[in-house]
This record gives C-alpha cells, sequence and structure tokens, in this order.
C-alpha cells in the first residue's frame, strides 16, 4: 500500500506506516499489493495463495483486481502514479507500458536484480519489452501472440481439411461454414475502440505488408504505403462481406470469447489463454476435438504470417518502500520460476516466457497451443516501443476503429494516422 505526500505523514504519527502499512502495527509481515485484471483461469489466485502460504509470517500478497482492458487499467495506474505513487507495488502490467513508465521515473529500474544471466533464460522479445535505455525495468511474466481458432468439426464437415492461409480463405470457409452448419456469427475478432483493437489492426497491416513505424528508425513514420491501406481494406471487407457481424467494432476479448464458447462464431481471432477456456469444463459448451488453432491468416500476395506480440510483465513501483520491493520482488522470482510459469501454462494456456520450458513435454502434449505459440512468437511482433506509444495507440484505436465502421475510408484513415503519429514523434513529449 502506498501513501503520497501528506496522508503518509499523517499515518506516521499514529505510527501505521512501515512492513507494507498493511499488517498490524508491530507486525513482521511484509504486505504488498499487486494488481493485475480479473483471471478467468482461477489459477492467478491459487498462484498468490501459494505464495502466501511458502513465506507465511513473512510476506504476504494481496491481489488487487484491476480493468480487464489494459488501457483502463494504465490510466488508473498512471493518475496514481502522477497523484505520487499509488496503491500498487507490483504491477502485473501490460508489454506496452514500460518504457513510458520507466520514462517518468515511475517503475523500478531492476537491472541489477534481473541479471544478466537470469535474462538469458528467458524468450527475448518479452525482456526487450521491458529495456528502455540500456536498463531493464521488469521480469516477463507470460507472453501473448495473436492466433486463429476455428471449430475443426465445422470446417471438416463442410469439406475443408485445414484451416485458411489467407484472409480470402477465411472468407470462402465461413461461407460455406455458416451456409452448411447454420451458425449465427461466422468470424469475431476484437474490433472496438482500445488496445485490443489496435493489435487487430495492426495484424491486418503487418499481414499485408505494411507497417507503422520504421524498424531501423524509431522516429520515422511509415504506416502511409499500400500494405497499410489494404491491410485496413480487407479488415473492413471482413464486415461488409458479412463474414464477421457488424457488431466485431464493438467487440473486446470477452465477446470474442464469448461468441466462440457458445459455439456461435466458426473463426475467432484471440489469445492464447482461450484454448483453456474453450476446451476446459467451465463456460465453454464445445469439445476439445472441436477447438483447432492455427496462424493468423496473411494476405494473398504476403507470404508470412505475423501477430501482434502482447503479453504481461512485473513491475515494482519506484515509489514503494525498500521493504515492499523485497517482498514483491520475492513474488516476482517465485511466479516466473518453471514450476509456476509451466501451472499457468497447464491451467490456463499462458504462453510461458522461460525457454526451457518450450521442450517440456507434458506441456506441449496438454497444451497445443503452446506448441503453436511457439512458432506464433517468433513471428510476433512488437507495437512501437515508444516512449509516446500510449498516446500513438489513442489515435490508431480511433481511425482503426473508425475505419472498420466504413466512417471513413481505409485510405483516409492511414493518411490521418500518418499526419498524426509523426505529430507525437515529432512533438516528443511524453504524457
Ligand atoms: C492481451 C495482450 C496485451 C494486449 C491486450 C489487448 O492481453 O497480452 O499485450 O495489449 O491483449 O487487449
Amino acid at each position: 500500500m502506498k501513501l503520497g505526500g501528506s496522508a503518509l505523514a499523517g499515518t506516521a504519527l499514529l505510527g501505521l506506516a512501515g512492513c507494507g502499512g498493511g499488517g498490524e502495527s508491530g507486525s513482521e509481515v511484509t504486505e504488498f499489493t499487486f494488481s493485475f485484471g480479473p483471471d478467468s483461469s482461477g489459477s492467478l489466485q491459487r498462484l498468490v495463495d501459494r505464495f502466501n502460504q511458502k513465506f507465511q509470517g513473512k510476506y504476504k500478497a494481496n491481489y488487487r483486481v484491476m480493468a480487464a482492458d489494459t488501457g483502463q487499467y494504465f490510466n488508473q495506474l498512471k493518475t496514481e502514479f502522477q497523484a505520487g505513487g499509488g496503491e500498487t507495488d507490483l504491477i502485473g502490467g501490460d508489454v506496452i507500458w514500460p518504457i513510458q513508465f520507466a520514462a517518468n521515473g515511475w517503475i523500478e529500474d531492476l537491472s541489477d536484480r534481473f541479471t544478466v544471466e537470469e535474462r538469458a533464460k528467458f524468450l527475448p522479445a518479452p525482456v526487450q519489452s521491458c529495456t528502455y535505455d540500456d536498463k531493464v525495468y521488469g521480469v516477463p511474466w507470460f507472453t501473448d501472440a495473436g492466433m486463429l481458432y476455428y471449430r475443426e468439426d465445422l470446417l471438416e464437415r463442410s469439406g475443408f481439411s485445414e484451416p485458411p492461409k489467407t484472409w480470402s480463405e477465411l472468407k470462402e470457409q465461413t461461407r460455406k461454414v455458416v451456409q452448411d452448419s447454420g451458425m449465427e456469427d461466422g468470424f469475431v475478432f476484437q474490433g472496438a475502440r482500445y488496445e485490443g483493437g489496435v493489435v487487430n489492426g495492426l495484424e491486418y497491416i503487418w499481414t499485408s505488408g505494411g507497417d507503422v513505424i520504421d524498424p531501423e528508425d524509431p522516429e520515422k513514420v511509415v504506416i502511409d504505403e499500400p500494405g497499410a491501406v489494404e491491410g485496413l481494406a480487407i479488415e473492413r471487407s471482413m464486415v461488409e462481406s458479412g463474414v464477421a457481424p457488424k457488431a466485431v467494432s464493438t467487440y473486446a476479448e470477452q465477446e470474442c470469447q464469448a461468441a466462440f464458447l457458445n459455439g456461435r462464431a466458426v473463426f475467432c481471432r484471440n489469445w492464447p489463454y482461450m484454448y483453456a477456456l474453450a476446451t476446459g469444463e467451465g463456460e465453454s459448451r464445445l469439445e476439445p476435438g472441436q477447438v483447432g488453432v492455427a496462424p493468423l491468416p496473411v494476405a494473398e500476395d504476403h507470404g508470412e504470417s505475423f501477430s501482434g506480440l502482447g503479453g504481461w510483465n512485473f513491475y515494482l513501483n519506484a515509489a514503494s518502500s525498500e521493504e515492499e520491493k523485497e517482498a514483491a520482488y520475492e513474488f516476482v522470482e517465485f511466479a516466473t520460476a518453471p514450476e509456476q510459469q509451466k501451472f499457468r501454462a497447464l491451467n490456463g494456456s499462458f504462453l510461458p516466457t522461460l525457454q526451457s520450458l518450450y521442450d517440456d513435454q507434458e506441456i506441449l502434449e496438454k497444451v497445443p497451443v503452446i506448441a503453436l505459440g511457439k512458432e506464433a512468437i517468433k513471428n510476433a511482433r512488437p507495437r512501437p516501443l515508444s516512449p509516446y506509444y500510449s498516446d500513438m495507440s489513442l489515435e490508431m484505436a480511433e481511425q482503426f476503429n473508425a475505419s472498420l465502421k466504413g466512417a471513413k475510408s481505409p485510405e483516409e484513415a492511414i493518411r490521418t494516422l500518418d499526419r498524426e503519429l509523426q505529430e507525437i514523434v515529432d512533438l516528443g513529449e511524453i504524457s
């Protein structure tokens, strides 16, 4: 728990500060607050309980449930940081956050704690996402890449032995399966005006040969190229052709998940976590044999499939006390250790960040999405690694969504973005 300025002075006078502020006065237990979004797999609370059990009498983690929408969660933290620290000591945070948080001095430099030797055990891309100015500000927890889920049984029934490799094949297969099986929705994906909509839009752009920022020069916006326009045009054509329901322009992960798990959709773009939900007991109406997963399709004349690199890392609040930081880092080590990452892989289909777990036979056999994820993350692209990313993302969310809804043409949306993104970069103001 953190209290800023005069509030802290006030509690100190009352003798309540110290030892994490959460325990009773004089208690030896260091309590700390760990924030993360809601966890539909149920495995996170079990992880927290295991930690609290293991460190009973010494440390206690309190799970603070944040907004499921990464943008809302980010804004909440940002408001708290700006007010002097906030409630949270340990942040389970998105891969797109650390550069901006680090540039503002809000999160702790972990370069000494998370040593070069330790870092080498992790996948390079998530470590890269935590690196800013040659320092490392986070420890990768689980990684994410966009995937295409499909109804294996229905595809087969309609005579398709393989999932689609291109966006046009996806349309063709959807039409046929919808006709044969009377499905309500064909293809669902995240099209709402938020971060997920940004990743989906980028995936259409990347699989059509476009990009946003020059990989060689982070100051140069390169979105105004035919590939980007084509990408948004393909995305929009999903709705225009009736392959995707109109409502996808309001869909986030949860809505897509509901459509697929309830058996309403043939195809669904989502993250690996959905595999455990789709094939598990709980809310899914599907049997494991009905669920297939494949890499995202590509545009006709572009060979390679790309997906957005997602994922979540651990960051420490720079304003927490040394005791809280120590306790919180103990949790980081605990949660990223092989045993716990394996537990989350088996119980929530979260892609591990430790390289060694991709050779773990039990994981590969029981959670096929992870074997596929191993390939997908090789082709996963990060969103722009920039201290201005959150501002860029808001613009992309707006323009991608306007194009998807048909309020603007893809050309117009891309032209607007070209101008606005370059303005953000040129202004160089970290919000
Ligand atoms: C997933 C990804 C995260 C991304 C978010 C968008 O949680 O891991 O990186 O920003 O989806 O909704």
